[in-house]
C-alpha cells in the first residue's frame, strides 16, 4: 500500500486527483471506477480545473460508478447519477455514453445486477477504482457482513449508513433503504485502487481497515490483500496511523 498524505482536505484532493490525472494522461481511454459521497468532491473539482486549463482530455475515458440508490430516478437530485453529472460529467468533455451507473429504477434486481456486471466486463476491467470509506468500513455499499459479497448486488442499507446519508435528504424517511452496488470481487479486480478519506471521524476506521484484521465485518479491510492500493488522506484521517 502507498499512502499519500495531504495537509488539508484540499491538499489531499489535489494529490489524489494527480493519480487519476496521470492515469488519463498515460492512457487516454482509461476505465475509471468512480465514487460519490462528500469526500471525492474536491478531487473532482481538481480534475475539472485541469480540464479547463487544457491539461486533461476525457473524450476517450470510460467510467463505471460504484453504486446507485434503488428507487431514485436519474434526475432526482439525490441520485448518484445526478451527483456525477453535477460534480463531474457536466463540466468535462466525457461522452455520456461512456459513463455507466446502476439503474436505480430497475425493480428486477437479478436482471439489473447481471446487466451491470456485463457492462463492467465489457469495458475490459477498471484501471483505477476510486473509493471513499464509510464509518463502518463500507466500500461502495458493501456493508459489514459475515462474508465478502462478490459481484453487483442489491443491499439493504444499515441504519448507520442511513443516518450518515440523511444530511442530503429533507428527512430521514426520504433516504432510500436499498442500493445497487458493485461487489467486493469487482472492486478487488481493479488494477489500482485509490481510497480517499478526510476528517477526524474517519481516523479510527482508516486505522482498523488498513492495520486491523482482514474481516468482512470491516469490508475495507480486504484492500490489504490488493497489490496496488493507494490511501490518500488528509492529516486528520491519517492521524491514527
Ligand atoms: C459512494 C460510496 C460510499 C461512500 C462512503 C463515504 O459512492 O460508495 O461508500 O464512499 O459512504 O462517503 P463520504 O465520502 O460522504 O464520507
Amino acid at each position: 500500500m502507498r499512502i499519500i498524505k495531504g495537509t488539508t482536505y484540499e491538499d489531499m484532493s489535489r494529490k489524489a486527483a494527480d493519480v487519476l490525472a496521470a492515469q488519463v494522461l498515460l492512457k487516454p481511454n482509461s476505465v475509471l471506477g468512480l465514487a460519490t459521497g462528500s469526500t471525492p468532491i474536491g478531487l473532482y473539482k481538481s480534475l475539472i480545473e485541469r480540464y479547463n486549463n487544457g491539461e486533461l482530455d476525457f473524450s476517450a475515458v470510460r467510467t463505471v460508478n460504484l453504486d446507485e440508490y434503488r428507487g431514485l430516478p436519474a434526475d432526482n437530485d439525490q441520485s448518484y447519477n445526478y451527483f456525477m453529472h453535477h460534480n463531474l460529467f457536466d463540466h468535462i468533455n466525457i461522452k455520456p455514453e461512456n459513463t455507466h451507473l446502476p439503474n436505480g429504477l430497475e425493480t428486477d434486481a437479478e436482471k439489473e445486477c447481471a446487466r451491470y456486471d456485463a457492462v463492467i466486463a465489457a469495458q475490459g476491467g477498471v484501471d483505477v477504482q476510486l473509493l471513499g470509506i464509510g464509518h463502518n468500513g463500507h466500500i461502495g455499499f458493501n456493508e459489514p457482513a459475515d462474508h465478502f459479497p462478490t459481484g453487483t448486488h442489491l443491499v439493504d442499507l444499515q441504519q448507520s449508513t442511513i443516518e450518515a446519508n440523511k444530511r442530503f435528504f429533507a428527512s430521514i424517511d426520504d433516504v432510500p433503504r436499498q442500493a445497487y452496488t458493485m461487489g467486493i470481487r469487482t472492486i478487488m479486480s481493479a488494477k489500482c485502487i485509490l481510497l480517499v478519506a478526510s476528517g477526524k471521524d474517519k481516523a479510527e476506521i482508516v486505522k482498523k481497515s488498513f492495520f486491523g484484521p482482514v474481516t468482512p465485518q470491516v469490508p475495507a479491510s480486504i484492500l490489504q490483500l490488493h497489490p496496488n492500493v493507494i490511501l490518500a488522506g488528509d492529516a486528520d484521517a491519517l492521524s491514527l496511523i
